[in-house]
């Protein structure tokens, strides 16, 4: 079979001269558009017939052209002319040159139908011989132009099939994603070059292995499953992250499709599919999860300075902080808050107390009650230390939580006077938290009351002041759950560490 479509025409028409008693003949064919009948082919003609030839153009979607070349497409009827005289007035300036430039006497005139469709005409005359055209001859030609016809269709759709085949090869050969279809047994069949910038391998040393064989050894199950899925439920594989080992046995992230892959019977092939390089992307996450982490760890250390800064200007709430970050981190994980909150509420009751460093010593100390002046200065502390950090650029939670942890849920606390839910939660954790390690710690102007008493009290606070969901927690800790305000690493001068 001749599927080149200049080869397959000429073919014809040397056939047709050999076998057939035609001075000349020629194929005209529809152009791609449709709108024009262009010389595509032919035998007989000298060279300056021919090169005339090259250049004539029948209009089609001219309504008024009346060629006859043009008629028997439309039409779809053959025509045979004895005496080009007789038709003369019919045809228009363009057709009747034509004619007398070919110097035809007689012709004949066929369609080419594939399909109901017309493709082109096949034209033969004897101007040679000068040997009449007959019916039998009209006959013998629509026979033939129907082979013609299902032979160029056949070399048109070689010819797209070629022309797509060579987009899908240019496309998959420049692509940076590697692109591989697999055979019915997980075999490669075809990768393109992009398998040797992502995975060190030419793509001939792939095509033979299995896709297994540059997978990781833990997951070659998983893809034999999934291969089996695709093959028999016809499923795809969209984007699966995995790791497929590099020719230098280093591991590389990838997201892998793959869909199956039909012959044109419908016949199941195997897999045609893409692996997209995700190590620079997982690169550039570690990186940034690495950054993330030394900022944390940054902040982490800052507040443990300032919490030691506040802390080291009164002795008696030394301590203070640590231990009700402790408390509040414990509360909020009875309570099942997520890791990023607890440890938000961690860094928030570290430094709870932060305003406290405007408040002079000496009040911060007094052994006695205080007066109006001084209680309104320490009670200035919340808003103080939400103006600190607030000018800072703190994180807003630890900012809320600064602000907020003398708030009450009946809306009796200070500095704001709110209430209920207009506290946030990590809030309410950091007050229950201070309010049990307060009581229960000695104070400048009180000894220890105990952490018996400091219970009793949120207890009778519960659902009041202080929030019912986490005065249960906090109640679970101490009288379930054992905790202890000990810290893991407590210094030994610090004497208030060890009351418990
Ligand atoms: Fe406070």
């Amino acid at each position: 079979m001749i599927l080149d479509i200049e080869k397959l025409l000429k073919f014809i028409m040397e056939s047709l001269e050999k076998r057939l008693d035609f001075d000349r003949g020629m194929v005209m064919l529809a152009n791609k558009q449709k709108d024009s009948l262009v010389y595509t082919v032919g035998y007989g003609h000298n060279p300056r017939d021919e090169s005339y030839l090259k250049n004539i153009k029948f209009h089609l979607d001219n309504p008024l052209s009346k060629g006859t070349a043009v008629d028997v497409f439309r039409k779809q009827k053959p025509v045979l002319i004895n005496d080009v005289s007789e038709i003369e007035s019919d045809l228009s300036a363009k057709s009747l040159d034509f004619v007398r430039a070919m110097g035809s006497q007689a012709f004949i005139c066929v369609p080419i139908i594939y399909k109901g469709e017309s493709m082109g005409v096949l034209i033969v005359d004897n101007v040679q011989s000068k040997k009449p055209l007959s019916q039998t001859d009209m006959s013998l030609l629509m026979g033939i132009a129907p082979q013609i016809g299902i032979s160029i269709n056949n070399a048109i759709a070689y010819r797209k099939i070629k022309e797509s085949e060579e987009r899908f090869r240019s496309l998959s050969e420049n692509a940076p994603d590697i692109i591989y279809t697999l055979g019915i047994n997980g075999e490669f069949t075809y990768i393109n070059p992009a398998i040797e910038p992502n995975l060190g391998y030419r793509p001939d040393e792939i095509v033979g292995k299995y896709f297994v064989d540059v997978t990781t050894k833990e997951d070659v199950s998983k893809y034999i499953r999934a291969f089996k899925q695709v093959r028999d439920q016809k499923q795809t594989l969209k984007e699966e992250i995995g790791i497929l080992i590099h020719k230098d046995g280093t591991e590389r992230y990838f997201s892998i499709s793959g869909a199956p892959n039909f012959d044109s019977e419908g016949n199941f092939i195997g897999l045609v599919g893409i692996f997209k390089n995700l190590t620079d992307i997982r690169r550039s996450e570690m990186e940034l999860k690495r950054s993330l982490e030394k900022l944390q760890l940054a902040m982490s250390s800052t507040i443990d300075a300032i919490s030691m800064i506040v802390e080291s200007r009164d002795p008696y709430t030394a301590g203070h902080q640590r231990r009700v970050a402790k408390l509040a981190v414990a509360i909020a994980q009875e309570l099942g808050l997520s890791e990023e909150r607890i440890e938000l509420i961690r860094m928030g009751g570290l430094i709870h107390d932060i305003g406290k460093i405007y408040i002079p010593a000496s009040i911060l100390t007094k052994p006695s009650k205080l007066g109006d002046l001084e209680f309104a200065m320490m009670r200035s502390h919340p808003t103080v230390g939400y103006k600190i950090l607030n000018k800072v650029d703190f994180i807003p939670v630890i900012v809320d939580i600064v602000h907020q942890h003398h708030e009450r849920i009946d809306g009796s606390g200070y500095p704001l006077g709110i209430s209920g839910d207009d506290i946030f939660l990590e809030s309410k954790i950091v007050a229950v938290a201070d309010t049990v390690e307060a009581m229960a710690s000695n104070r400048p102007y009180r000894p220890a009351r105990g952490i018996a008493f400091a219970l009793e009290e949120i207890r009778k606070q519960r659902g009041f002041t202080l929030d019912a969901l986490v005065v249960d927690a906090c109640l679970r800790l101490f009288e379930e759950k054992s905790f202890t305000f000990k810290l893991d690493s407590e210094e030994t001068t610090d004497v208030n560490a060890y009351w418990v």
